[in-house]
């Protein structure tokens, strides 16, 4: 399995200090912070977009900003990800094509995620727990894109409980690829992490596990110990 990372997703951060949020949590030992980019269409709520990313970027320099974009035309979101400098664009694969991941879907992915690093930023495209991930087989076997984000819970909100049979996606993806960065997201704590990890989860996104403890860094060093390398 590629090295853990683990991203504090700032969904369950305090919005009204996010810069202060993102050092607190590379202070306790993040490699990523996860930036939920909601759109109030694709799911029912509304976050933040690429200027708020943009003075993140300027409070936090070194930052790695994964931007996990719940958006439905994520296409014209790129440009001002970019000029934001953020590090990873991550689109669904249900927001591209005509939404059910057919050869559309495929073409325009691979055509979105060029653009995300032709604008040097790394590309990633994400599932939803209902979404079989052989959608993603064609863009994994191009290289197409970097990492694939497998979502075990329904993308909206934070708070949710892990949606156990996500990890088969994970398993039968790892077993294709040893070495893409496959990421989960939702519902993680320290417990619901081992069995993401065994089926060969290695970027671990957590928002109210480690933002609701009174010590992130020991959340953080827990989900660490659970990837294996
Ligand atoms: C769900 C988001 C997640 C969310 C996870 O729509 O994609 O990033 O912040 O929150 P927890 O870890 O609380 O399930
Ligand atoms: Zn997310």
């Amino acid at each position: 399995t590629p090295v853990a990372k683990i991203a504090p997703s700032l969904l369950a951060a305090d919005q009204g200090d996010l810069a202060g949020e993102v050092s607190r949590m590379i202070h306790d030992g993040a490699d990523w912070l996860h930036v939920d980019i909601m759109d109030g269409h694709f799911v029912n709520n509304l976050t933040i977009g690429p200027p708020v990313v943009a003075h993140l970027r300027a409070r936090a320099r070194d930052a790695f900003l994964d931007c996990h974009l719940s958006c439905s035309n994520p296409g014209s979101l790129i440009d001002g990800l970019a000029a934001a400098r953020a590090s990873s664009v991550t689109f669904h694969i249900e927001a591209v094509g005509g939404g059910d991941g057919d050869g559309d879907a495929t073409s325009e992915a691979a055509a979105l995620a060029a653009t995300i690093r032709a604008r040097g930023m790394r590309a990633a495209v994400a599932l939803k727990p209902s979404t079989p991930i052989e959608t993603v087989f064609p863009l994994v076997d191009a290289d197409a894109v970097d990492m694939v984000l497998c979502l075990t819970v329904e993308p909206g909100f934070g708070g949710q409980k892990f949606t156990a049979s996500v990890c088969d996606k994970v398993r039968a993806l790892r077993r294709r690829r040893p070495r893409l960065d496959i990421q989960v997201d939702g519902g993680l704590n320290e417990d619901t992490v081992v069995a993401a990890a065994c089926a060969g989860a290695n970027v671990v996104v957590a928002g109210s596990a480690v933002f609701g403890s009174d010590d992130p860094g020991r959340v953080i060093r827990g989900l660490r110990r659970a990837v294996v390398d």
